[in-house]
């Protein structure tokens, strides 16, 4: 199941919670424990938490100069997850060192993102809704302490019943 829900963009998080060179934010997805952030272009980025030089979270990083620096050793990396600076390790080349990283789109005020580690259909808009601001809508990002599928069902079974009743209850024509 894990695997076909990766072959769908899934949003990672609101497009406002993103500030360029703003504090990171975590993120967990599918089971991962990911780190978001957005560049000082504006550009939004979704990374493995750990960072390859010593594990460390690099939530705790430094959002700065069009990367995120993490706050051990100082290896900096760019938006696509390639390391741009090792300071501490002036020896080393930083093109060799790459953050596992996830492709990100913004559409519709949501960062969304494609986890399939191999798929063709990874082009936006093959798999995603697309979301007009131009139309009424609202975004909203709550919290359940529960399985994915649970919530998924959950919904499809009350839209019949519970919907049209309370949508009527709350315009008191019922
Ligand atoms: S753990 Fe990130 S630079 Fe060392």
């Amino acid at each position: 199941m894990g695997n076909l829900l990766r072959r769908y963009w899934t949003p990672a998080c609101l497009s406002m919670e993103l500030e360029a060179d703003g504090s990171p934010l975590e993120v967990r997805l599918l089971g991962e424990d990911l780190v978001a952030f957005r560049d000082t272009s504006g550009k939004a980025a979704l990374f493995d938490r750990n960072c390859p030089a010593s594990w460390c979270s690099v939530f705790y990083g430094r959002n700065e100069d069009c990367g995120l620096r993490c706050a051990y050793h100082g290896w900096k990396f760019d938006v696509t997850g390639q390391c741009v600076d090792m300071p501490s390790d002036r020896g080393r080349s930083p093109e060799r060192i790459k953050i596992p990283s996830y492709p990100v789109y913004e559409s519709g005020g949501i960062v969304w993102t494609y986890m399939a580690r191999r798929s063709r259909s990874r082009r936006f808009g093959t798999s995603a809704p697309r979301i007009s601001l131009r139309i009424r809508s609202w975004r909203s990002k709550v919290f359940w302490d529960c399985n994915w599928i649970a919530v998924a069902r959950g919904k499809r079974r009350h839209r019949p019943y519970l919907t049209p009743a309370s949508v009527l209850q709350r315009d008191g024509r019922r």
